[in-house]
């Protein structure tokens, strides 16, 4: 699918208030490797249905640190890495899509750059007290897989498969109700088998210390390894009347279900999480595809409808270049970020997930504020199944150049970011004059310079003179209408450069 194809969307030659910078740390993402691990090979699959056009996961080692926050923040002294290190059979499925995920065996110039690129936040609590509260049976309203599976469609397959025969129930690392499953395979946006292993390899890696792992992990007989052979056997079949496989795999599900539950009790999971401060880009991301596959893909077609040379065009930032840019522009837990055209509200969860902070968004297209709406609340739902607190998340209607609340809040936010690659000239001017109002160090995103379509009449009081630009480079797989690279910018708020111009 195309988005932004247009001639006028090629980015206006810089300006002399621009600083180039080659990101030191924007590798172009590695090719897939030749064994895809089974998250990625669904990420693929499954991009298809969403208005991205590429997939864009590479694979990378996780580090191997118990139970890990991506960082080994509490637990990896500075200094004290080994230089090579045994990594755990789940270590080693686990694949990572960003840098920030690299192992600790990464080389030490590499290691070095992760560490420049994020700071760990230390005031970032990510234990959601709520979804370990029995207080109100956890029970909640949110979309079960298989509320989107072919079964519970009323499709042909439904005549043919009792529903009971299929359906099977995952308990997440948190005191929340179980997910349903429904174990077919076909068209369906989610592949049952696959979610449910990639969950527990997830849960194996974050949530577990070093001693909680082998009942997980063991190589012949840990839980993994049961969920992987129940699997095996059962999509190399496919065929999902045979009632034994089904049973093995349901039974392993059940094992799963019981060691989880057993660790609940305990405290165990809520003493881990409670020593974190850090989730790994791979889980960040998991979730919020989980989110997407549940809310957005069965509806996708609403995205489409739009009108070409409008400010309404629609196209989606990947999650791995939103983990990026966040960083770069150093976002906290207690900051404020704002998405001015935020779509269905990806990069809105995304970053109140990811970084924790209070998190904003505003868009004016009906169907994408509708589909924003259903991410926000299955958002909610799938961060307690998983145990996580979030920053907060506030979504607004209409037009952000309007909108009360916006104008409100953009005036104590930190970071702004701005997908304004299709926006119209006259919008880009019209956002330079929003921009006034915003405190100075305010850092803004954006995939094209604000006002620089009507450079001729750039004089010293130009208000967009307040900005001073910084020109990135992304690379394939950042963005959804293209799997070219491209250039994005950094701008930071600085009404000093008016005051000198003048
Ligand atoms: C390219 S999409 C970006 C979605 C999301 N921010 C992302 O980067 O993945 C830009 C969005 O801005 C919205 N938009 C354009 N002008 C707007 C305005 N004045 N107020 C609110 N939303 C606007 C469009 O409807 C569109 O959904």
């Amino acid at each position: 699918m195309s988005f932004f194809k247009s001639k006028t969307f090629n980015l206006p030659k810089a300006t002399p208030t621009i600083r180039t910078e080659r990101v030191p740390d924007s590798k172009k993402p590695a090719p897939l490797p030749s064994k895809v691990t089974s998250a990625t090979s669904s990420h693929a699959r499954r991009s298809e249905a969403s208005p991205s056009r590429t997939a864009y996961s590479t694979a990378r080692s996780s580090p191997a640190t118990p139970p890990s926050d991506g960082h080994g923040s509490s637990r990896l002294k500075p200094g004290k890495r080994k230089a090579s290190r045994q990594k755990s059979p789940v270590q080693q499925h686990l694949s990572s899509d960003s840098e920030d995920e690299e192992s600790v065996e990464a080389p030490a110039e590499s290691y070095k750059r992760q560490k420049a690129s994020r700071k760990i936040d230390m005031t970032r609590q990510l234990r959601s007290k709520q979804a370990f509260s029995e207080a109100d049976g956890g029970v909640f309203e949110m979309i079960h897989a298989a509320d989107v599976s072919s079964v519970s469609k009323k499709s042909k397959l439904a005549t043919i498969v009792p529903t009971e025969n299929v359906t099977v129930e995952l308990k997440y690392p948190s005191s929340s109700q179980r997910e349903r499953y429904n174990l077919v395979f076909g068209n369906d946006n989610i592949n049952p088998t696959e979610e449910i292993l990639e969950i527990a390899k997830i849960v194996a890696d974050v949530y577990l210390a070093e001693e909680q792992k082998d009942a997980f992990c063991n190589p012949t007989s840990g839980l993994i390894r049961q969920l992987e052979k129940a699997k095996n056997l059962l999509s190399s079949t496919r065929d999902i009347t045979n009632k034994v496989l089904l049973d093995g795999f349901k039974k392993a599900v059940e094992n799963y279900n019981l060691t989880i539950e057993g660790l609940l009790e305990e405290g165990a999971l809520a003493t881990n999480l409670d020593a974190m401060h850090h989730l790994p880009l791979r889980m960040v991301h998991y979730i919020l595809q989980q989110v997407y596959d549940r809310a957005v893909s069965p509806k996708v077609e609403l995205l489409k409808h739009y009108e070409n040379g409008t400010d309404n065009i629609y196209g989606e930032l990947e999650k791995p270049f939103i983990s990026k840019v966040l960083a770069k522009v150093g976002l906290t837990s207690d900051q404020v970020f704002v998405d001015l055209g935020s779509g269905v509200g990806n990069v809105v969860l995304q970053a109140a997930l990811e970084f924790g902070c209070e998190s904003w968004g505003c868009e004016m297209m009906e169907n994408a504020c509708k589909l924003a709406e259903a991410q926000e609340k299955e958002f909610a739902a799938r961060c307690r199944l998983w145990g996580i607190q979030t920053g907060k998340v506030q979504l607004e209607r209409g037009d952000f150049l309007v909108n009360q609340e916006i104008l409100k809040t953009i005036k104590r936010a930190d970071v702004i970011l701005v997908n304004n690659q299709a926006f119209t000239p006259q919008l880009n001017q019209n956002l330079i004059h929003l921009f006034l109002d915003l405190r100075d160090g305010c850092k803004i995103i954006s995939l094209k310079q604000f006002g620089v379509d009507q450079i001729s009449s750039r004089k010293a009081n130009d208000p967009a003179n307040v900005l001073d630009y910084t020109e990135l480079e992304y690379f394939s797989g950042s963005v959804s209408w293209t799997n070219a690279n491209g250039h994005y910018f950094i701008a930071e708020k600085d009404s000093k450069r008016l005051e000198g111009f003048a």
